[in-house]
C-alpha cells in the first residue's frame, strides 16, 4: 500500500490511530490462492418465449480452503430488457443472503429450484444460446466441463464477458473471473476509491468495504461500495467497427469484496450473497446510464438551491463565526446560497439538539430567519450514532420504539462523537418512521433545509471483538490495504439488523438505507424536494442522496484526485458530487485555494469545507481567491438553468451532470485517458490547472471549435482532436463550449433566487455544419416531483441550422405551463462560430409568433470567428419562436 501522510487534524479519523492499525495489521492473512475446479453443466432449459435460460450446475471436485463447496448451483440468464441481460448462480437447494427487493426493485423470479424443475428439457454438453433479435447482446452457454458463459455483442460478434471454468461457491466465499481483451477494453468504475486515474489501471485490487478511511489515501476502500464497471471497447486492426462502443457491467451483491483488475481479466472474490450479473448493452456509454438507472433507480432530482455555493467547516464556534461568514460573502460580493454547520451546534454531539450556549436556539433561529430572508439557507449535519443517555429525548423515543441495532440479543453499543452510542437499525421500518419523526421535531426548533449524513459506513470508534464466525470469515478482503479484520472501527459483522439480517451481509447498505430515511423524513416535514449529502453510498444511493468525496487533504495531489473522484460518482449514478474545494485536512494556500474555486465552481456540487483547526479558507480571506471566485461562480450562476436541466436529464435518463470527455467523444480513443479534465453535460469543457506555479495547462481539445466560456472571442480549432497549451494566468481556468451546443443561461447574481429574477440568454455555438441542439427544463426548483404528472414544468428544446442567409434558430416546447405561467423571457441570443466579415451587416426577424422589433444586432470578429449578439428580443420561453438570422456580405 501506498502511504500517504494525512494530516492528523483530520478529526473524524484519528488518523495516527490510522496508520498505527495499518502498520500492525500488515501480519493479517495474507490474500491466498483459489482456483477452482468449476461446475458441469447438469441440464439446462430454455423458456417457450426464448427470454429465460435455466441450468443446473454440479460441483465437480472440492477446493481445500474457505469452506465446504456447494454441491449443486442454478444458473439463471434472462433478457429483462431489450438492453439487459441478468446472469444469477446461486445455491440450488437454499437461499442465501441478496439484497432485499425494497433496497433495489428487480424482476420478480420464481424460485430457481421450480424453474429448474420445470423446464429440463435440453441435455447437455453443448452450447446453449439466449439470444433475442431486439437485442445486440447475446449470452452463451458452454457445456463443457467444467461450464463457462460468455456474453458477446451481436452486432460486432465482440466478447465482452468471457468466463473462466474455475467459478468457485461457498458460503464465505465465492470467486469467478472474466477474460478481457487488454488491448482494448478501458474500464472504468468499481469504487468507491481515490484514484490518480479515471481510466482503471491494472494491476489493482479493488476492494469493496464501507469505510471511513480518508479520501486523500490513494487506492483503499472508502466510503462506498458500487461493484459496477463501463467498458468502452477501442477498435484494432482485426476488428471492423468503430472505437466507443461501451457497455456496463453490474455485480450486485452487497457484500464484502475484492475486484481484481488484471488487464486482460477481472476477478470478483466475495464473501456472501450471490452471483448477480447484470449486463447493460449500451452501445454509447450514455445508453449504459441510462441502462443502469433504470435498474437500480433515477438520481434524485436535488433542490435548485442547491446547485448554488455552499460553505461549511468543522469548527465553527457559534452563530457569531456563522454570521460573520456569511457577513464576509456579503461583503466581498462572492454568491453564498447555503451555510453549513457541523457536529459543532450540537449539544454535546447529540443529534437534533441545539448547544445551548453557543447555538442557542433563539439565536440560531434569527440566523437562520436571516438567510431565509435574503434566499439563502442553512444545512447541518446528523450523524447516525444515538447518544445513549436517558435524560435525551431522541435516546429515550429510540429505546421506546426499539429501533436500535443488536448484537448477542442487545443493542449494540459503539462510539463515535458522543460517546457511547446506539446505531439506529434502518433496515426497520420503525426505525426510518423514527428518523422522520425526530427530523420533524428538531425542524420545528429550527427550520433547516437540508441535512448531511456522515459517519454511516459505519464509522466507530472502537472496534468490537469477535464473537462468532461472521466477525472472522474465512477469506479476508483487502481491507485498508493490509486485510484488516473487517470489524475494525466498524459495527461488527455478527450485529443484527431487522428480520434477523446480519451486518456481515448488510454492511454496504447502511448509508444508503439512511440517505433514504432522511430523504423521505425531510420531504415529510417540508413537503419540499428534500436535499440529502451523504458520505457512504451504495448501488442506487443516487435516488435519494447527493454525495461529497470525504475527507481530501489540502494538496495538490487531492485537488486532482477530485476529478475521477467526481466522474466515478456519476458513473455509480450519484451526480450530484463534488469533493471539499481548497481541501479539508490541513492548512491550505492561497494558491491552492484559488485553483481550487476555480476548479471547485463545475462541481456539481459545490461546497468549501474544511477540519477543525484548520486556517480559515473561506473565498474572501484572499483578495486574490475572492476575485476569482468571484469570476468563476459569476459564470457558473449564469450557467444555472443549463446545470439545472443536468438534472433533469440525470433524473430521467441517469446522464452525469459532470461526464468523462470520452461521454461526447466515444470514437476518439485518445479521450479514454483523460483525467484532468472534464466536461459538464454534453459540450462544455474545463480544464483546469492541478499544479503549483503552472500558468498554463495542456488542454486536449477533441475534433471540433471550442470557445472560451469567459470571453467567446477566443477559440480553439480542433481539426482531428488534439492537445493544445492554453494560458490559465493566475486568476484564470479554462472553460470551453464546444460547437453544436445551445447553453440556456441567465444573469449572474449572489444567490440562485435572484439570478433567477434575471431574463434568459441562449448562446448557440455552431458546429462545422452550422448546426447546435440543446434544451433547457424550468419549473420551481422545489417541488417534490421533477416533471411529475401534478406538478408545474416546461421542457423546450432549441434547435439551429444554416441554409441560405444565415442559421435559423426555432424553439420547440415540449411543455410550457411553468414557462408561460411565470412569462419567462428570453432577451438575449449569442452565436458563436459563425465566419464574418467585419463590414458583413447581420439582422434578425422573426419568422412566426415572436417579437423582434427592439432587437438590436452586433457582432464582433475575432480570428476566424465572430461572436453575433442579438440583443433587447422579447420571446417568451413558453411558446415558440423561429429567428432568421441574415447576413449580408
Ligand atoms: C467526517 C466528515 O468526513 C467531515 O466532513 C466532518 O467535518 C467530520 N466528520 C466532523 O463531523
Amino acid at each position: 500500500m501506498r502511504a500517504r501522510i494525512v494530516s492528523c487534524s483530520v478529526a473524524s479519523f484519528p488518523c495516527f490511530f490510522f496508520l498505527l492499525v495499518l502498520f500492525f495489521s500488515c501480519s493479517a492473512s495474507q490474500e491466498q490462492q483459489v482456483v477452482g475446479h468449476g461446475y458441469d453443466l447438469r441440464s439446462v432449459g430454455v423458456d417457450p418465449s426464448g427470454k429465460t435460460l435455466t441450468a443446473e450446475l454440479g460441483l465437480i471436485q472440492e477446493t481445500s480452503v474457505y469452506g465446504a463447496d456447494i454441491p449443486k448451483l442454478g444458473l439463471l440468464a434472462s433478457f429483462e430488457t431489450n438492453d439487459r441481460l441478468r446472469v444469477r448462480i446461486t445455491d440450488s437447494d437454499h437461499e442465501r443472503w441478496e439484497i432485499p427487493q425494497h433496497i433495489i426493485p428487480r424482476e420478480p423470479q420464481a424460485s430457481l429450484r421450480s424453474m429448474l424443475e420445470a423446464d429440463r428439457s435440453q441435455s447437455p454438453p453443448e452450447n446453449h444460446v439466449l439470444s433475442s433479435s431486439d437485442s445486440d447482446v447475446v449470452f452463451t452457454l458452454h457445456g463443457t466441463s467444467p461450464f463457462t458463459f460468455t456474453v458477446s455483442r451481436r452486432s460486432t460478434g465482440d466478447i465482452l464477458f468471457d468466463t473462466l471454468p474455475t467459478v468457485v461457491f461457498k458460503d464465505s466465499y465465492l470467486e469467478t473471473s472474466s477474460s478481457l481483451p487488454a488491448d482494448r477494453a478501458s474500464i472504468y468504475g468499481l469504487g468507491e476509491h481515490t484514484k490518480k486515474s479515471l481510466k482503471l489501471v491494472p494491476d489493482d485490487t479493488f476492494t469493496l468495504w464501507n469505510s471511513d478511511i480518508p479520501a486523500s489515501i490513494p487506492d483503499l476502500n472508502l466510503y462506498g461500495s458500487h461493484p459496477f464497471y463501463i467498458d468502452v471497447r477501442s477498435s484494432s486492426p482485426d476488428t471492423t467497427y468503430p472505437p466507443g462502443i461501451t457497455h456496463g457491467v453490474l455485480l450486485l451483491n452487497s457484500n464484502g469484496m475484492d475486484v481484481i483488475y488484471g488487464g486482460s481479466y477481472i476477478t470478483y472474490k466475495v464473501i456472501g450473497g450471490v452471483l448477480d450479473f447484470y449486463f447493460f448493452a449500451g452501445p454509447s456509454p450514455l445508453s449504459v446510464m441510462d441502462q443502469y438507472t433504470e435498474l437500480i433507480g433515477r438520481p434524485a432530482p436535488m433542490p435548485y438551491w442547491s446547485l448554488g455555493f455552499h460553505q461549511c467547516k468543522y469548527g465553527y464556534k457559534n452563530v457569531f463565526e456563522l454570521e460573520e461568514v456569511v457577513g464576509g460573502y456579503a461583503k466581498a460580493s462572492i454568491p453564498l446560497e447555503v451555510m453549513w454547520t457541523d457536529i459543532d451546534y450540537m449539544d454535546a454531539f447529540k443529534d437534533f439538539t441545539l448547544d445551548p450556549i453557543n447555538f442557542p436556539a433563539d439565536r440560531m433561529n434569527e440566523f437562520v430567519d436571516k438567510l431565509h430572508e435574503n434566499g439563502q439557507k442553512y444545512v447541518v449535519i446528523i450523524d447516525p450514532g444515538i447518544s445513549v443517555n436517558y435524560t435525551y429525548d431522541t435516546f429515550v423515543r429510540g429505546m421506546e420504539q426499539d429501533v436500535f441495532l443488536k448484537r448477542g440479543g442487545s443493542n449494540y453499543l459503539g462510539n463515535v462523537w458522543p460517546g457511547p452510542v446506539y446505531f439506529p437499525d434502518f433496515l426497520n421500518p420503525a426505525a426510518a418512521k423514527f428518523w422522520a419523526q425526530e427530523i420533524d421535531i428538531f425542524r420545528k426548533t429550527l427550520p433547516v433545509d437540508g441535512l448531511w449524513v456522515d459517519m454511516n459506513e459505519i464509522s466507530n470508534f472502537i472496534t468490537s471483538p469477535p464473537l462468532n464466525s461472521l466477525d472472522d470469515p474465512p477469506y479476508s478482503i483487502n481491507n485498508a490495504g493490509v486485510r484488516r479484520p473487517i470489524n475494525t472501527k466498524t459495527v461488527p459483522a455478527s450485529a443484527t439488523h431487522y428480520g434477523n439480517v446480519s451486518e456481515y451481509n448488510a454492511h454496504n447498505l447502511y448509508g444508503f438505507l439512511e440517505s433514504r430515511a432522511t430523504h423521505d423524513g425531510l420531504i415529510g416535514s417540508t413537503g419540499k424536494r428534500p436535499f440529502v449529502l451523504s458520505r457512504s453510498t451504495f448501488v442506487g444511493s443516487g435516488k435519494y442522496a447527493a454525495h461529497w468525496t470525504g475527507d481530501n487533504v489540502a494538496t495538490w495531489e487531492d485537488l486532482g484526485y477530485s476529478i475521477p473522484s467526481i466522474l466515478n460518482s456519476g458513473l455509480f449514478g450519484i451526480p450530484m458530487v463534488g469533493a471539499d474545494i481548497c481541501g479539508f485536512g490541513g492548512d491550505t494556500t492561497e494558491e491552492l485555494c484559488r485553483r481550487w474555486i476555480q476548479l471547485g465552481a463545475f462541481y456539481p456540487f459545490s461546497r468549501d469545507h474544511s477540519a477543525i483547526m484548520t486556517s480559515p479558507q473561506e473565498l474572501y480571506v484572499w483578495d486574490s481567491v475572492a476575485l476569482s471566485a468571484r469570476k468563476v461562480l459569476g459564470l457558473r450562476y449564469r450557467l444555472l438553468p443549463h446545470i439545472y436541466t443536468l438534472m433533469y436529464e440525470a433524473h430521467v435518463k441517469g446522464a452525469p451532470i459532470a461526464r468523462p470527455v470520452f461521454f461526447s467523444f466515444p470514437e476518439d480513443a485518445t479521450t479514454y485517458n483523460i483525467s484532468t479534465q472534464f466536461l459538464i453535460g454534453a459540450g462544455v469543457m474545463v480544464s483546469p490547472v492541478l499544479k503549483p506555479g503552472a500558468v498554463e495547462v495542456d488542454a486536449y481539445f477533441p475534433k471540433g471549435k471550442w470557445f472560451n466560456l469567459f470571453n467567446y472571442s477566443q477559440s480553439v480549432t480542433s481539426n482531428s482532436g488534439q492537445y493544445v497549451t492554453l494560458d490559465a494566468p493566475q486568476d484564470a481556468i479554462n472553460v470551453h463550449v464546444g460547437g453544436g451546443s445551445v447553453l440556456a443561461m441567465q444573469g449572474e447574481a449572489l444567490t440562485t433566487q435572484s439570478a433567477r429574477q434575471s431574463p434568459f440568454e441562449l448562446l448557440v455555438v455552431l458546429d462545422e455544419d452550422g448546426t447546435a441542439a440543446g434544451e433547457v427544463f424550468l419549473d420551481d426548483g422545489e417541488t417534490v416531483e421533477m416533471a411529475g404528472e401534478e406538478s408545474e414544468w416546461s421542457l423546450v428544446r432549441f434547435s439551429a441550422e444554416t441554409e441560405g442567409k444565415g442559421p435559423k434558430l426555432r424553439s420547440q416546447v415540449v411543455n410550457g405551463a411553468y414557462a408561460s405561467k411565470h412569462r419567462l423571457v428570453l432577451n438575449k441570443v449569442v452565436i458563436l462560430g459563425m465566419e464574418l466579415k467585419e463590414t458583413s451587416k447581420v439582422s434578425v426577424k422573426s419568422l412566426g409568433a415572436g417579437n423582434t422589433s427592439e432587437a438590436t444586432v452586433a457582432h464582433q470578429k475575432n480570428g476566424r470567428f465572430s461572436v453575433v449578439e442579438i440583443k433587447s428580443l422579447s420571446l417568451l420561453m413558453g411558446e415558440e419562436f423561429e429567428l432568421q438570422i441574415e447576413v449580408e456580405a
